[in-house]
């Protein structure tokens, strides 16, 4: 810092100091502006922007707008799909990729081609975004919800034998926040039950556990390319899987049923599917962005990395635990918070008071399973005919049960990815904002 830059925020910090020692009467006496929470008038931690999301070159706009000019805009008409279907299984060490129109759509065909079908079950983990419970819903099964490991965040693996019955067909873990789930145990006790395993990995592009990628693990993995996530082209999915013959599925049912490699169907052309089709304008975009995932994730990982020894000498902030011999990608950066090291300062209201200094920041996921969706599924005229009531009784009766999604709900505090993505400077404004919460947790929980 140069003499004339801290003379000029010596200023600035003393001229707060008294503005907001007379604001907030003897607690701010004697503390300078920097050391007063923004929400009591104090200055913010964190003045700048963080970077925007998602971003933009020009240097890739030729390939976009040669498919524009070219008029070969859907799948069966050019190569760009293809090109990043083969690229991104490249990339993942998977043997094939097929694009889909989104993360959900990739769900669905997935499930699909493992065979999941009205009245089945899928154990799944509660603490996601609410798309994976609906793919099984669109199925017409019933997501039946395992526990959350609370220092994970993740599926808890010792929940699923007990959620098993004759109709589970498959097990849906999802790698949330690109967090990688315990995947060893979790394969086991599918392959002991022969149940199905699709990896929801619609936020962990690059994750990997014990030197394998998410989505490659269990039988097919899904992934999502919307607008907010590291490789994003507005809408767009993926699959990804080793099986020639479950991709071949897949190709078929993405694309009105056509035949597809070595699958034919039950026809000689057309067998059941839907149109899932990604378009070539989306394959570019994403293709354009490969090179940058690997520098972005890198990048979050070494400023999350840092957050994180960081936030472990917080007392109260504890930040996740990930499996062995795994790494994270972080959609968003999550820990747990405890109210109790902070002068009883509730999550709300240190949410607020964060905000105000600069640092965004939101709860996790909400026990979603009590919002409504579920209750309208089962009491639909096709889950009551697929599933006798004493099921769909102990079904809702079990949500009250789940262990750990509680307290997780909670509890979570996370930040969005692109603040990952900004230079160490400002992700330390992120500790010393939480600092800040910590020394004036009282007052701040007073003002609410
Ligand atoms: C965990 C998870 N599953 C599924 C999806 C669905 O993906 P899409 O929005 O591309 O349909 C998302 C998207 O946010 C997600 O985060």
């Amino acid at each position: 810092m140069s003499a004339r830059n801290s003379r000029r925020e010596f200023l600035g910090i003393a001229a707060a100091t008294v503005a907001g020692a007379s604001l907030y009467g003897r607690s701010a006496v004697g503390q300078s502006a920097a050391d007063v929470p923004a929400l009591l008038g104090g200055m913010p931690v964190h003045k700048g922007n963080w970077p925007a999301w998602p971003e933009w070159r020009q240097a890739w706009e030729p390939s976009i707008l040669e498919i524009l000019r070219s008029g070969k805009w859907y799948r069966a008409s050019g190569g760009t799909v293809q090109q990043f279907e083969a690229a991104y299984a490249n990339l993942l060490g998977a043997k094939r990729c097929l694009a889909t129109a989104s993360g959900t759509t990739a769900l669905i065909v997935a499930m699909h081609v493992l065979d999941v079908d009205a009245g089945d079950e899928v154990i799944v983990s509660p603490f996601t975004f609410i798309a994976s419970y609906n793919a099984i819903l669109l199925m017409k099964a019933l997501p039946v919800l395992a526990d959350t490991d609370p220092a994970t965040l993740t599926m808890d693996p010792a929940s699923i034998e007990s959620r098993i019955t004759e109709r589970t067909r498959a097990i849906m873990p999802v790698h949330i926040y690109g967090m990688p789930c315990d995947m060893d145990p979790i394969v086991a006790v599918a392959r002991k039950h022969r149940l199905a395993v699709v990896e929801d990995a619609c936020q962990a592009w690059l994750a990997d556990y014990k030197g394998r990628m998410c989505g490659t693990i269990g039988d097919l993995g899904c992934f999502s390319f919307q607008n907010s996530k590291h490789l994003p082209s507005g809408e767009g999915g993926a699959i990804t899987g080793n099986s020639d013959d479950m991709l071949d599925r897949a190709s078929s049912f993405h694309d009105c049923g056509r035949a597809y490699g070595g699958f034919k169907g039950a026809r000689p052309n057309f067998t059941r599917g839907g149109n899932f089709r990604m378009q070539h304008v989306q394959a570019a975009m994403l293709l354009q962005q490969l090179e940058k995932l690997k520098q972005d994730t890198a990048r979050r990982r070494e400023n999350a990395d840092r957050l994180t020894a960081s936030l472990t000498e917080i007392p109260g902030i504890r930040p996740v635990r990930l499996p062995e011999n795994s790494r994270a990608v972080w959609h968003l950066y999550p820990f747990r918070y405890d109210a109790n090291a902070f002068q009883g300062l509730p999550r709300e209201t240190f949410l607020k008071a964060m905000r105000a200094e600069g640092i965004p920041c939101s709860t996790g996921y909400q026990e979603q399973y009590f919002d409504g969706l579920l209750d309208e599924a089962i009491a639909s005229r096709g889950f009551t005919r697929l599933f006798d009531a004493g099921r769909l009784k102990a079904y809702r009766e079990s949500f009250q049960e789940l262990k750990g999604n509680r307290e997780v709900c909670a509890t979570t505090v996370a930040f969005g990815q692109n603040m990952l993505l900004a230079s160490r400077a400002d992700v330390d404004h992120i500790p010393a904002a939480i600092r800040k919460m910590q020394a004036h947790g009282a007052e701040l929980a007073k003002r609410g």
